[in-house]
């Protein structure tokens, strides 16, 4: 079965056709910046665009990097005010003439990985991480997602977590590896000390480099880099869509 899954990200929205069953993607990936202020109105505009881009009529599901609940955006650490409270799911509906389900993106990413990815099939309590821009989160337990978990901004040592161990701060700051993946270290052992995890998944673009700072880590479970890099937010995005409107 094939459903459009759309990642929207700070700084680029990206689309594609996927094979819900393998989570291969059915045409090329499409990248549109994303628009500055990134309003709603802004937003499901680009979102239409990548709709018409793809010439797509069915259901289709979308990410965003907040707190999501029945399609509504609860949060805005990382994206502009003017979400909170937006129906997100009713409004890009209302953009493109299709059925919308939006959910978070972390957790989005975390549905892909523990069905095609690095999570496929493992028991009990599975946490993912993603580092970017800032920290996502995505929990799950025998599979099954616990949504909106915000473990990014767990208060680690005084400071709000993803403000010292997000990628974004080991770029901004110019930190070494060394240096970033001990307080990525330090941020794991509070995470593991809260949740008792089987496995940990660091996922975001920095998981593209996970040579240079999962070596560095001390933790007592196993963390691995996610399997499915950056499609992993359209791929689970795709199947958050199906779950949603099952076909038929
Ligand atoms: C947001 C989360 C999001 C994460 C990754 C955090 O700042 O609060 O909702 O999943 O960034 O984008």
């Amino acid at each position: 079965m094939e459903r459009l899954g759309i990642d929207i990200g700070g700084s680029g929205i990206k689309a594609a056709p996927v094979d819900v069953a393998t989570g291969a993607l059915l045409a090329e990936r499409h990248r549109i910046e994303t628009p500055q202020p990134a309003t709603p109105d802004a937003v499901a505009a680009t979102v239409a665009e990548l709709v018409a881009h793809f010439g797509w009529t069915g259901p289709l599901g979308a990410t965003f990097p907040a707190i999501v609940r029945a399609g509504v955006i609860r949060s805005a650490a990382n994206v502009d005010p003017s979400w909170i409270g937006a129906d997100a799911a009713r409004r890009f509906a209302d953009a493109t003439g299709c059925p919308v389900t939006v959910l978070n993106d972390a957790d989005a990413a975390g549905v892909a990985e523990m069905t095609l990815g690095a999570g496929r099939g493992v028991a009990g309590v599975v946490l993912l991480l993603t580092f970017g821009t800032g920290i996502g989160s995505a929990l799950f337990v025998d599979g099954h997602l616990v949504p909106n978990t915000e473990l990014g901004h767990l208060e680690v040592d005084g400071h709000d977590a993803e403000h010292r161990a997000a990628a974004s701060v080991r770029e901004d700051h110019d930190l070494s590896w060394k240096h970033w993946a001990k307080r990525v270290d330090r941020y794991l052992e509070v995470v593991e000390a809260l949740f008792s995890p089987e496995l940990l998944i660091v996922g975001g673009g920095v998981s593209k480099k996970a040579d240079k700072f999962l070596p560095l880590l001390h933790r007592e479970t196993p963390v691995v880099p996610a399997q499915l890099r950056n499609q992993a937010g359209i791929v689970g995005a795709a199947m958050a869509s199906v779950a949603a409107h099952p076909p038929g």
